[in-house]
């Protein structure tokens, strides 16, 4: 089977996760620390401020709650994006409001983005989609302009840059996944990179149930601590960050080998004439972290998109769909705000007739050419 991802684990991590056995340090110890200052180095954030986390979701959680996000409160972001943007916003009791996105590269349709935009708007959240950066230049005039903070979901994204600087490195924060389907992995995982002092200390807080002193090798009396904040269990485990330290070292060489694969399978299928290729490589102001190649259907039917999907599983080719509704239609959201798809038009071409294909470091050249053999007899 050609999976959609297949991550891999080196001796030099099973060497680390065996000291974690032997040490017993599961949780506080040196990886975690060692793996946000890799981070912060990958970045070249001179502030230092990016956490690890529990995973992409609790990022974006731990960050409202920072902000003091709350009832009435709106935060704008696409229709096209993982529910996860969406449930972390709503979870505090605040309200998502969708914009449909691009149909050429499924980013938020920037120029729709003003008119969503009233008294009760704090943030806007940009998903990066499938590897391709937003232009945060443009968001960030507008939300500049309304006094509003920027997020940027990169769950799907580390290591794009937009002319030069990372995605992520934008907003008021920036969240990222290390989920096994993603360009790295820590098995679960997350981070955050937090601009403001005062809020990179809090959510450091609030990430371990709000401890006055965070780290209990920091605490002169141990077992000793008191509360400052109302928190969460949000970490990132030591087992996942000595993942993590590895994964980061090879993350530069992951990205150019999805990128070849990307070339290589895009030359093998762009005659076709019964899709169109998401644009979500790179160009002279984007680079882009290649996370899939997407193709979307040109006739609207997505019981034939679901039973090709079925097709290429038999044919042994694992793909996947991103995502498979907009969020606003999923059932909690479309009863809730009683959403029409008619709003979100692009978002709805692309989540009921995509199909996203691996190019991952796992797919080889000949995993490839059979992909765009099988693409080419049965869509193209
Ligand atoms: C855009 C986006 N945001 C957030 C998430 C959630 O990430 P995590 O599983 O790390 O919570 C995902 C997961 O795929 C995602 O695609």
């Amino acid at each position: 089977m050609i999976k959609f991802a297949q991550p891999k684990i080196g001796k030099s991590t099973l060497t680390k996760i065996d000291k974690i056995f032997k040490t017993g340090h599961f949780v506080h110890g040196d990886f975690t620390k060692i793996f946000e200052k890799d981070l912060a180095k990958f970045f070249d954030l001179k502030n230092k401020q990016i956490l690890t986390t529990a995973s992409c979701t609790a990022s974006l959680h731990l960050y409202y709650l920072c902000i003091g996000l709350k009832k009435n409160d709106e935060v704008i972001m696409s229709a096209q994006t993982h529910v996860a943007t969406a449930h972390a916003v709503e979870i505090c009791g605040a309200k998502p409001v969708f914009v449909d996105c691009e149909l050429e590269t499924g980013n938020i349709k920037i120029d729709d983005i003003e008119r969503k935009i009233n008294s009760k708007t704090v943030c806007i959240c940009v998903t990066h989609f499938l590897g391709k950066p937003t232009d945060m230049n443009k968001i960030n005039k507008i939300a500049k302009k309304y006094k509003l903070k920027v997020v940027e979901d990169t769950a799907l994204s580390i290591g794009s840059k937009i002319e030069n600087k990372f995605s992520g490195t934008f907003g008021d924060a920036g969240a990222f996944s290390f989920h096994p389907v993603k360009i790295i992995t820590t098995g679960e995982g997350g981070a955050i990179i937090i601009k403001n002092r005062n809020i990179f200390q809090k959510l450091k807080s609030i990430k371990s149930f709000g401890y006055d002193i965070a780290s209990p090798q920091d605490r002169k009396i141990p077992g000793n601590y008191n509360i400052n904040y109302l928190g969460l269990n949000y970490r990132m485990s030591e087992m996942e960050s000595a993942i993590g330290i590895d994964e980061l070292k090879i993350i530069n060489n992951k990205i150019s080998v999805r990128k070849k694969n990307y070339h290589l399978l895009l030359s093998k299928i762009d005659k076709c004439k019964n899709f169109k290729i998401l644009n979500t490589k790179s160009d002279k102001k984007y680079k882009s972290s290649y996370y899939a190649l997407t193709i979307i259907l040109k006739e609207n039917n997505f019981l034939k998109r679901n039973k090709i999907i079925q097709i290429l599983k038999q044919k042994n080719i694992q793909t996947s769909i991103y995502y498979p509704h907009p969020v606003p239609l999923l059932n909690y959201y479309r009863k809730k705000y009683k959403s029409k798809k008619e709003k979100f038009r692009n978002a709805c071409k692309i989540a009921y007739n995509s199909i996203s294909f691996p190019i991952g470091p796992h797919i080889s050249r000949k995993n490839i050419l059979y992909m765009s053999k099988k693409i080419n007899e049965l869509i193209g």
